[in-house]
């Protein structure tokens, strides 16, 4: 008798050490979080710090593998490799989103923000934040948005006035809003992956291109571009997306501390990208490789002029009560 209660107490003393130690050695939760630009870009920068945050707060329980450069994915897949889950993280431009709900698409109306604080303002006021949870029924989730910056306009000759642009070629992201601000000044746009952008431009396939200056300067496209607009007529921001499935899955006491890392690497990136905006900006000028056009007010305003008809195009997509709220964060 004596002998079995031993034997029972030492089974179950086993059997506790083995799930303990297999406990201990679970491999820890991976996030791959993919995206398509280059390292000592805002996002990379902020993708990296991420990484670097929950290797410090929670080694053992989560890993993060950072994909840069289109490595992984291309913004055309990362969203379909998530529902897979291939992978967990990302963040396209918002740009990128028009498959997936319209309300993102706002970000691309020409001249609605006067500058990155407005755009701020707008991201973290009422309708920026609940606009993060537009794809939920979709399966994914907006974990917060990440600045680049507002967009300049690159070609191969140079754009002064909107007639200048007419009847030229120029890459945009994958959004029927871009599509119809270049259409309104009698360009031709066409929707082409960022990691082909380079080669567009070298082989002269197209005429030009607008970004922003960290990513003009960290692809190289100002050295195959002889002149930039500063237009700063668009902003080129990110959502940093997840899926609701693996979101939801992550154990409840880890879902904050990863939310967390991730506002604290969003706050980094933002930093990063005020600071690389004016700092790629006079790397370009140093080059000589590029010559900035800055607009006069009158010629600026014909610019406005030109693409703000864009705006009531997709109002009703849109939402005019978005817009609204857009325009009076601008003041
Ligand atoms: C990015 O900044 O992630 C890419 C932007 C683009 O496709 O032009």
């Amino acid at each position: 008798m004596l002998k079995s209660k031993v034997f029972l107490v030492s089974l179950v003393v086993a059997v506790a050490l083995v799930a303990s130690a297999s406990i201990a050695m679970s491999a820890p939760i991976l996030i791959k979080f993919s995206h398509v630009v280059a390292e000592n870009t805002p996002k990379g920068q902020m993708a990296n710090k991420f990484k670097q945050l929950i290797d410090e707060r929670l080694a053992g329980k989560v890993a993060v593998e950072v994909f840069p450069n289109s490595q992984l994915f291309g913004d055309d897949k990362v969203l379909e490799a998530m529902a897979l889950g291939d992978v967990q993280l990302a963040a396209p431009a918002l740009s990128k989103f028009e498959k997936y709900t319209p309300s993102l698409q706002i970000f691309d109306l020409p001249f609605l923000f006067d500058d990155m604080a407005a755009v701020e303002k707008f991201q973290q006021g009422p309708v920026g934040q609940e606009m993060l949870m537009s794809m939920k029924k979709k399966g994914y989730i907006g974990l917060g948005y990440l600045h680049n910056g507002m967009k300049q306009i690159s070609a191969n000759s140079p754009l002064r006035v909107p007639a200048d642009a007419k009847n030229k070629k120029f890459r945009i992201m994958t959004s029927d809003v871009l599509a119809a601000q270049y259409e309104a000044v009698g360009a031709m746009p066409l929707k082409k992956p960022f990691s082909e952008v380079f080669t567009l431009l070298q082989t002269k396939a197209i005429d030009g291109q607008e970004n922003t200056w960290s990513n003009i300067y960290s692809k190289k496209f100002y050295e195959v571009q002889p002149y930039i607009t500063e237009t700063d007529h668009g902003v080129l921001d990110y959502l940093v997306v997840t899926s609701t499935e693996f979101w939801m899955g992550l154990p409840d006491d880890i879902r904050p501390q990863v939310k967390k890392a991730l506002e604290d690497a969003i706050a980094f990136g933002n930093d990063v990208s005020a600071k690389k905006a004016e700092a790629d900006r006079q790397k370009i000028i140093d080059s000589n490789r590029s010559e900035i056009i800055k607009l006069t007010k009158a010629e600026r305003k014909l610019w406005i002029d030109a693409m703000k008809p864009v705006w009531s195009k997709f109002a009703g997509k849109i939402g005019q009560e978005k817009i609204d709220a857009a325009v009076a964060s601008n003041n």
